[in-house]
């Protein structure tokens, strides 16, 4: 059998995905969009095997038995059932970003899975198909098969909720300061929390009204290459995602302390004239938007706070692509 390999990068939500109306097949309560970045990608290498009694699942050369590796086992049972091949698979995987960090792992991780996987198995799908596989792994992998700035529309069932490309080469000079303030796994997962958010935050009807909003404000903004209007939406749309968690029940946060005082940084160097704004995901680590322009004075101050080595330049970045 071949062997399949493939990259994908990760990507962060300007408009977020937080929280799913099906479970099972990953359709989401609202669209979402996003930025893929060329810093941060997962390298991924399927090969089914007739020898095989299970599948073999290595993340960063580490073999994870049950339950670690159920989630790239139900993925591959979905990709077993499209295409028709039965055996089992060795799965090696080396993610360039922390993993379950709230640096989106997972969005690489079953983009570049859903590639590799796909063609490993004899399928030659279109992107909008690898789209839509991708995102039975996780969510946010179902916009990292494209570059550049990508809208997940909801859809309303399995073939109709997948990513387009809004703009796959960004012919912006915008960058992403991402600030690695702990790369350690975090306590509640993004799946956890998003639901708990669904079924305990009495703000959750209201969320989806911002998202549309959001949406609505943000896409003529990127088109136009409004930097403020996008910085203010991406900003409030990330804290009002945040506020599902403090008013979820039980409640809790990704945040800590220095996500705090780098979100009060980020105050400081717009009132000096420095234009940039920030978002977060499911963890503590600050991603900031700016102009290329900005980006000597804006990292020397991150790293002055956190140290050069936790202060992370992304810019816009490719989609899927196979290495063999
Ligand atoms: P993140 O913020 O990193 O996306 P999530 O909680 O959404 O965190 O997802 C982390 C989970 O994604 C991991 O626990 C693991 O199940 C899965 N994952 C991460 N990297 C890989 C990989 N390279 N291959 C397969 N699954 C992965
Ligand atoms: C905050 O895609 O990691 O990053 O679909 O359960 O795998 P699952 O969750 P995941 O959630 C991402 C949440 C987010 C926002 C976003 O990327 O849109
Ligand atoms: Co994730």
């Amino acid at each position: 059998m071949t062997a399949v390999t493939a990259r994908a990068h990760t990507n962060i939500a300007l408009v977020k995905y937080w929280g799913k109306a099906d479970p099972n097949l990953m359709l989401p309560q609202t669209s979402s969009l996003s930025l893929t970045l060329d810093q941060f990608y997962t390298d991924t290498t399927v090969e089914f095997d007739p020898r095989l009694t299970h599948d073999m699942v290595r993340i960063n050369a580490q073999l994870l038995a049950a339950p670690a590796s159920q989630k790239v086992v139900d993925f591959l049972n979905i990709v077993r059932e499209q295409s028709g091949q039965s055996a089992f698979a060795h799965v090696t995987s080396v993610n360039h970003v922390p993993t379950a960090a709230g640096l989106a792992s997972s969005a690489s991780a079953f983009a570049a899975m859903a590639g590799a996987a796909s063609r490993a198995a004899g399928l030659e799908l279109t992107p909008r198909a690898l789209s839509r596989l991708a995102r039975r792994g996780s969510g946010s992998a179902t916009r990292s098969i494209y570059g550049g700035f990508v809208e997940w529309q909801a859809g309303s069932d399995d073939h109709t909720s997948l990513a387009i490309p809004l703009q796959e080469t960004v012919d912006w000079p915008i960058a992403v300061v991402a600030l690695v303030l702990d790369p350690h796994h975090k306590r509640i997962s993004s799946r956890q929390g998003m639901q708990s958010s669904v079924t305990t935050s009495p703000y959750y009807p209201a969320w989806k009204t911002v998202v549309a909003q959001d949406l609505a404000t943000i896409k003529p903004a990127i088109l136009h290459q409004d930097f403020s209007t996008m910085g203010e939406v991406l900003e409030s749309n990330a804290m009002r995602m945040h506020a599902l968690t403090l008013s979820a029940q039980p409640p809790y946060s990704y945040f800590n302390g220095d996500t705090l005082r780098a979100m009060d940084t980020v105050r400081v160097l717009r009132q000096a004239g420095q234009e940039c704004y920030y978002t977060l995901d499911a963890g503590p680590n600050l991603k900031v938007f700016c102009q290329t322009p900005d980006l000597p004075t804006i990292t020397q101050k991150f790293a002055e706070q956190f140290g050069a080595e936790h202060v992370i330049v992304a810019h816009p970045g490719p989609g899927l692509r196979f290495l063999s």
